[in-house]
């Protein structure tokens, strides 16, 4: 059966011309673009797709847009966490489905060279734009309504360009070679969806137990750079939903401490219902959503993948996992301030149980100050868990809206520290990183590939966006003030003239240095106290 498939590319210059072309098409499949999962297109490993619609005209290249060209994927040894090798097609991905992909010239960009870069735009791209992601709290309720509603519109706005794969590579011709396994799918379930497929099991075969050892997007170096470009992507899709380039993801501060959600209301990510304590509240629309990905037996039993049909409401309890109170807190503004003072980006082997690492300790795996410790939740992952529900189980997490929230937070305290260590691709491991995670790998399972190295660039410099955050200040500042203090007055004392006001000076600044690590002292103590406490707590 052949299908219709009408195309719109984004860059504002083809807005503009309203240019809508009608191709005609095979199947539809994966989360490739629609026109390149036909039979014909899949058996070819091409997918080169023309801005304009034109034969001919494979990524624009009449137009010295782009041209088609074999895809290099990394070759590189990766960690021993994953002992197989040609049983995941997100093994070197996406050759296992295509080898031949656009590669766009100067400015431009997209699976057919028809959009801008991020950070620009214009016909021919050459003005740049930028974004401003801003904390949501601070926005005025007509700004919050908006976001919420365009939230709403993406989950169930068809993904113009990009479909969704349903089977492993070896079933997706169908049983008849001819019938592509592929489905359309909203733009914000293409979120959920993307998110699951990088977490996903390794199907072994049937009876065989599903290899869980695996995850391309989490425990990683690349856990900072695939959750970028997931945001980047979503933010993109919606700004082209909108018709407008200006729209900016919003954050959450989630490092407030205390056990309120001061995000859940309903005019933000919804209220608890206040007929089960595990629900969204009726007058919220995020009641209204169903998750997808949730028959996660199916797919590791039956070597399916999650599809776009939806099933049951989002569950969400904040502070509930009364079973275990280490996630019954919100992470503090200090665990922020002290994972960005932490040098090294990562620490072999590169994976969830590195010491030292930024990587792992914003991940949250890791203490805020750096130390493993398989107890410890911090930061992102306590950030989740502490919703104890969906957005708190990684293959479900993004079905809950504040998802997103948490990983913009997330993505601006991986921007901060870039900002702040000017660290230089170099630092980024090139091998040995859990499979998914080398430099040089393309980040699964987004298309165009995109490697992990492209996104750890600093985003208001190459990537179009900038977060205004007010990083919350050290506790080091109450010294500062009593030093602040004690100097006033002996400016003060020192108006008065004299010899005795020089010798009150030398004291009071004596003074001022012996109280410094006394009140430094008090603090670190207070918060081991506190984790040990947590922590005994949570091992029963
Ligand atoms: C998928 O979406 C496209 C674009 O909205 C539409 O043309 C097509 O008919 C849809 N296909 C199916 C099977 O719904
Ligand atoms: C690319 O993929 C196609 C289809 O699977 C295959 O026939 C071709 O040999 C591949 N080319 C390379 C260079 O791997
Ligand atoms: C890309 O955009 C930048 C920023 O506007 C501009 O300076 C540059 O000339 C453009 N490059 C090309 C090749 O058009
Ligand atoms: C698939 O369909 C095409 C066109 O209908 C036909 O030519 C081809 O033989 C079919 N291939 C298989 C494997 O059935
Ligand atoms: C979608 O996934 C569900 C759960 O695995 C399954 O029951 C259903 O048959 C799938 N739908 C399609 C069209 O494959
Ligand atoms: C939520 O907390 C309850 C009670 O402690 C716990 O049993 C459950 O596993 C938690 N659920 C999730 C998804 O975290």
């Amino acid at each position: 059966m052949d299908s219709c498939l009408i195309f719109s590319p984004n860059c504002s210059m083809w807005r503009e011309a309203l240019l809508v072309v009608t191709l005609c098409a095979g199947l539809a499949l994966a989360q490739f673009p629609r026109e390149c999962v036909t039979p014909e297109g899949l058996r070819s490993g091409q997918c080169c797709p023309s801005p304009t619609g034109a034969s001919g005209d494979e990524c624009g290249s009449s137009t010295g847009r782009g041209q088609c060209v074999a895809i290099a994927a990394d070759n590189r040894r990766h960690g021993p966490q994953y002992p197989y090798s040609g049983r995941d097609d997100r093994e070197r991905w996406p050759l296992r489905f295509f080898n031949r992909t656009c590669q766009c010239n100067g400015n431009f960009s997209g699976y057919n060279c028809g959009q801008c870069k991020h950070g620009l735009t214009g016909a021919d791209c050459d003005q740049r734009v930028s974004v401003v992601r801003r904390n949501i709290m601070q926005m005025t309720a007509a700004e919050k309504q908006a976001f919420v509603d365009a939230l709403n519109q993406a989950k169930s706005t068809v993904h113009p360009d990009l479909v969704i794969c349903t089977r492993r590579y070896q079933e997706v011709l169908g049983p008849d070679g001819n019938s592509t396994q592929f489905e359309n799918i909203t733009i914000y379930n293409y979120f959920v969806w993307s998110h699951y497929y990088s977490v996903s099991k390794t199907y072994l075969g049937p009876g065989q137990v599903s290899f869980g050892g695996v995850d391309f997007s989490h425990e990683g170096p690349g856990f900072v750079t695939w959750h970028r470009f997931h945001l980047l992507q979503l933010e993109r899709d919606m700004q082209n939903m909108l018709g407008d380039p200006s729209f900016a993801l919003p954050y959450w501060n989630f490092a407030i401490g205390g056990s309120e959600c001061d995000i859940c209301t309903d005019d933000l990510m919804g209220a608890r219902s206040a007929f089960d304590m595990n629900s969204i509240s009726p007058n919220s629309v995020f009641s209204q959503w169903r998750v997808i990905c949730e028959s996660v037996e199916d797919y590791d039993t039956l070597g399916t993948i999650c599809n776009s049909s939806e099933s049951s409401p989002i569950r969400r309890n904040p502070a509930g996992n009364v079973a275990r109170p280490m996630v019954q807190r919100l992470p503090e503004p200090q665990d922020v301030l002290e994972c960005l003072e932490l040098n090294t980006f990562d620490t072999p082997p590169y994976y969830s149980t590195s010491s030292e690492s930024f990587r792992n300790s914003i991940e949250g795996y890791s203490a805020p100050q750096g130390m493993y410790d398989p107890v410890i939740r911090s930061l992102h992952n306590l950030a989740h868990l502490f919703l104890n529900g969906t957005g708190g189980q990684t293959h479900l997490s993004p079905n809950d809206p504040i998802f997103v929230l948490l990983h913009t937070f997330t993505d601006a305290v991986f921007d901060e520290w870039l900002r702040r260590h000017q660290p230089g691709e170099v630092v980024y491991p090139e091998e040995n990183a859990p499979i998914g995670h080398n430099r040089r790998f393309n980040m699964v399972p987004f298309w165009p590939p995109v490697t992990n190295a492209e996104m750890f660039v600093s985003a208001p410099e190459s990537l179009g966006y900038s977060y205004e955050v007010q990083w919350p200040a050290r506790p080091l500042t109450l010294s500062e003030i009593i030093t602040v203090a004690v100097v006033a007055a002996v400016v003060v004392v020192a108006a008065l003239g004299g010899l005795i006001a020089c010798v009150v000076r030398a004291r009071s600044h004596h003074s001022a240095e012996a109280l410094q690590p006394l009140l430094g002292e008090t603090f670190r103590s207070y918060s081991e106290d506190d984790r040990r406490l947590d922590k005994s707590q949570s091992v029963v």
